[in-house]
């Protein structure tokens, strides 16, 4: 297993490219599955999760090739209706084939994703609202088995905002029957950005983007081209990173509508962001300030950018508050970083970070992918060099992690 190892205490300048957003690639390659043909999309990052939702389609009869930042899928060929456990289990967003294969198929045998490090993970509201819709839904030996004559739009309602959830219903409503209508969907821009493709396919969705998404169903969609939005979640950890170290970095490619309230909360923290047409300048103006943060859906704080706030405030002049709303289980990270001398807390949802200014190197495990990359920030300003291991958690979802890193000044590399 890959370790990657950081000499802490250099303060990060230069320029990034923030890469294609993973959670706006993914459901954007599982709504391919809607329409045989060619589907072609522009800046998608190279990371694993991307590959192993590949590989799922591959296995279905889809057919991808990659040239650099741009990936064909053609779906003329896929026929198989199944997402077997091994595949699923390793990533639990590859549920997002259900919707897609009901609405082109009228069936689906798609595995239990499992729980995961940060939690249950459940899809009882992804099936509960294709239930709704008409669909047959029985669990056998953890898989669910979905069939569906004709898909039926109908009203449907998330008890919790559910990002893939309201995916699912989103694209298997693309090709029902009459309209549907989603209430408490989420806002997230990877929503709003999977919406915008399946209307460039000739489905008729509108309100992406807000908590109420009104689709009418046609009856057939066709292959398109689309160029993936920038990953916010990346760009959020390196504006931390600049704000660790001490640096000064320009974020090239990143949209700062999609980070309203990380920017807020950074600006609060003591960081000075500018942003202008084609990405963000962040740097350090003082000491860091102690903030409370509690995640929410969006455009609340994201839960992805919890775990690198929590390094931050370890780096804070007083007392900070991190409350986790999402998930249940999201404070991997914190016992590894008690290990590098941070002095936190977690009280139920909440972590309780007293800021000490310094972190001291040590080995320390990865966990769960931001868990990882919260890791990685607290070796760029420990003093020594940090150990990370299990880092494939890293390769999931972020591109090219320790090179984009080095070519800011970072001290870092990977031990095969
Ligand atoms: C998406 O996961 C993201 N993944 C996650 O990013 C992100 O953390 C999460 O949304 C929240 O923003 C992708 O988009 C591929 P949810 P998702 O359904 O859709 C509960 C990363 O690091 N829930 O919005 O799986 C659930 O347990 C990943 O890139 C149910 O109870 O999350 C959680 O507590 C990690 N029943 C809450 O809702 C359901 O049927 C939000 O989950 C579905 C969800």
């Amino acid at each position: 297993m890959d370790k990657i190892v950081i000499e802490g205490g250099y303060p990060l300048e230069g320029e990034v490219v923030i890469s294609g957003a993973k959670n706006a690639a993914l459901p954007l390659i599982a709504s391919a599955l809607l329409a045989g043909g060619v589907h072609v999309f522009d800046n998608v990052p190279d990371l694993v999760d991307i590959k192993t939702l590949l590989k799922l389609l591959d296995y279905m009869g889809a057919r991808s090739s990659r040239n650099g930042k741009r990936l064909e899928i053609d779906t003329r060929g896929a026929d198989k209706c199944e997402a077997p456990y091994d595949l699923v289990r390793t990533m639990r967003a590859s549920v997002l084939v259900l919707g897609p294969l009901l609405a082109r198929f009228g069936q689906a045998r798609v595995s239990l994703p499992g729980g995961c490090a940060i939690g249950a993970r459940p899809i009882n509201l992804h099936l509960k609202a294709l239930e709704k819709m008409g669909v047959k839904i029985d669990l056998e030996q953890g898989y669910v088995i979905a069939r569906v004559d004709e898909l039926k739009g109908a009203p449907v309602y998330f008890d919790v905002v559910s990002v893939t959830g309201t995916e699912n219903v989103m694209m298997a409503a693309a090709l029902a029957r009459g309209t549907t209508v989603i209430k408490n969907a989420a806002c997230e821009p990877e929503v709003a950005a999977l919406a915008d493709y399946l209307g460039k396919m000739g489905a008729r969705i509108k309100g992406a983007g807000t908590d109420t998404i009104v689709i009418e169903g046609v009856s057939e969609l066709r292959s398109g081209h689309y160029n993936i939005i920038p990953d916010r979640i990346e760009a959020g950890t390196y504006m931390i990173a600049a704000g660790l170290t001490g640096g000064d970095l320009f974020l090239r490619n990143c949209q700062a509508g999609h980070l309203q309230a990380a920017i807020a909360k950074l600006r609060e923290a003591g960081l000075v962001i500018d942003v202008d047409s084609d990405g963000m300048r962040v740097r350090r103006n003082g000491p860091i300030r102690s903030v409370d943060v509690k995640t929410q859906p969006y455009p609340g704080f994201p839960t992805d950018l919890q775990a690198q706030m929590v390094v931050l405030m370890t780096m804070g002049n007083g007392l900070s508050v991190i409350t986790e709303t999402i998930f249940e289980n999201r404070f991997m990270h914190v016992g590894e970083l008690q290990r590098m001398g941070a002095d936190i807390i977690v009280e139920g949802r909440s972590a309780i970070i007293r800021g000490s200014g310094n972190l001291l190197a040590a080995p320390v495990m990865a966990t769960d992918l931001r868990a990882s990359a919260s890791l990685i920030l607290a070796g760029l300003v420990a003093e020594g060099k940090t150990e990370v291991s299990r880092v494939y958690h890293l390769d999931r979802g972020y591109e090219r992690l320790e090179e984009k890193l080095s070519s800011v000044g970072a001290r870092i590399w990977r031990v095969k």
